[in-house]
């Protein structure tokens, strides 16, 4: 256990286990309800989602993709013209994210983008956001349990984060997930373990975080039975904590060098966040395991490794594991020798918490592994 100093975040309430979403109807009561909801997400389950809402409910689809600047305005738009009292955000990452930001809009004048960690922007919210309530569908992103949402502009992506901005319940039903197609299952659920992975490695980690991290991974290693076994509820169960676990550790231990630099690819060159996150995870691994080995033995113990641990033996499991599942083990990104250089100097500033300060060096090996580098 180390001694240091630290700061813990929660989610309000949790509700987990099959069957749950029923709650949401007497949650729902008679309030004027805005709901963003994914249409894939709804569709899956309109059955369940239809006996739960009501003709006080504004039922908006999200856009498909990640939120961006236009979008969520968009939907903030038709909220403000709503007056809802509560927002509930219902499908992925993307709707949990488009909740949060239009919670905050319903209560604060302007464009998301004033409240974007930009330089030119990063205004802090004036009014505590109104209330909202996370209903994820998928696992993976934990963002149904972070402060922050993400949002993309033609050439950033940014967050928005406020202590505020925390769900107010969290509805975790594995029912909702076994829809979920297999590829989205995939890369949310390898986004997730990059998530616990950093955060337990994070120079910010504490020894509750610690905890969650290494929990989170023994219920994300079955990520490879929910591929055979869709539909197995305990399987979906397990990953739905483990991706909600690795939302509460992010926001309180912060993520290391695979998140930083993923975010630089999918800002330059529009790389899926968990196909960005995955394909970095086992080699920015090993370029930081120099001191790290009792860590490092703690993660491929939780993530199902077996036999006495040596040094690289978790990037090389991780590389096996993710063949297993089919997963690419490089970017589809072509670039030439100044672009990489570029793509260096700004990829070495984006290393924060990492265990071990990676060098340009280094960082210039991690790319040329994962990208064509043409002469
Ligand atoms: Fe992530």
């Amino acid at each position: 256990m180390n001694n240091k100093d630290f700061y813990l975040f929660f989610p309000k309430k949790l509700e987990s286990g099959s069957g749950k979403i029923k709650l949401l109807k007497n949650k729902i009561g008679d309030k004027k309800v805005f709901i963003l909801a994914s249409e894939s997400a709804y569709l899956n389950n309109k059955e369940i989602f239809d006996e739960i809402i009501n003709e006080k409910c504004y039922l908006y689809f999200v856009c498909k993709g990640e939120p961006t600047v236009d979008s969520v305005d968009a939907a903030a738009a038709v909220a403000r013209n709503f007056l809802p009292e509560l927002i509930i955000g219902f499908g992925g990452g993307s709707a949990m994210d488009t909740a949060k930001a239009v919670a905050a809009l319903c209560t604060n004048e302007g464009s998301i983008l004033n409240y974007l960690e930009l330089p030119q922007y990063n205004k802090k919210l004036n009014y505590a956001p109104l209330k909202w309530y996370a209903v994820p569908t998928t696992s993976g992103t934990g963002s149904e349990s972070t402060k922050n949402a993400v949002i993309s502009g033609e050439k950033f992506k940014k967050s928005i984060r406020d202590d505020r901005l925390i769900a107010d319940y969290i509805i975790l039903d594995p029912d909702l997930m076994t829809s979920t197609p297999l590829e989205n299952t995939v890369i949310s659920g390898v986004d997730c373990i990059c998530q616990l992975t950093e955060s337990y490695l994070s120079v910010n980690s504490n020894f509750i975080t610690d905890i969650l991290s290494l929990e989170g991974l023994k219920l994300a290693k079955n990520l490879n039975k929910i591929i055979k076994y869709p539909e197995n509820i305990n399987l979906r169960n397990d990953m739905a904590l483990a991706a909600t676990f690795s939302g509460i550790t992010l926001a309180n231990a912060g993520l290391c060098a695979v998140h930083g630099i993923a975010n630089l690819f999918s800002e330059e060159f529009k790389i899926i966040h968990g196909v960005a996150c995955g394909v970095l995870l086992p080699h920015v691994l090993m370029y930081s395991e120099k001191d790290n080995e009792k860590k490092y033995c703690n993660i491929y113990k939780a993530l199902g490794g077996k036999g006495k641990y040596k040094r690289y033996l978790l990037s090389e499991y991780i590389l096996k594991y993710w063949a297993e599942l089919k997963f690419p083990n490089k970017l589809d990104i072509s670039t030439d020798r100044k672009t990489l250089s570029a793509l260096v100097e700004k990829a070495y500033l984006l290393q924060k918490n990492n265990p071990v300060k990676l060098t340009k060096e280094n960082i210039n090996d991690i790319i040329c592994k994962i990208v064509d580098v043409r002469n």
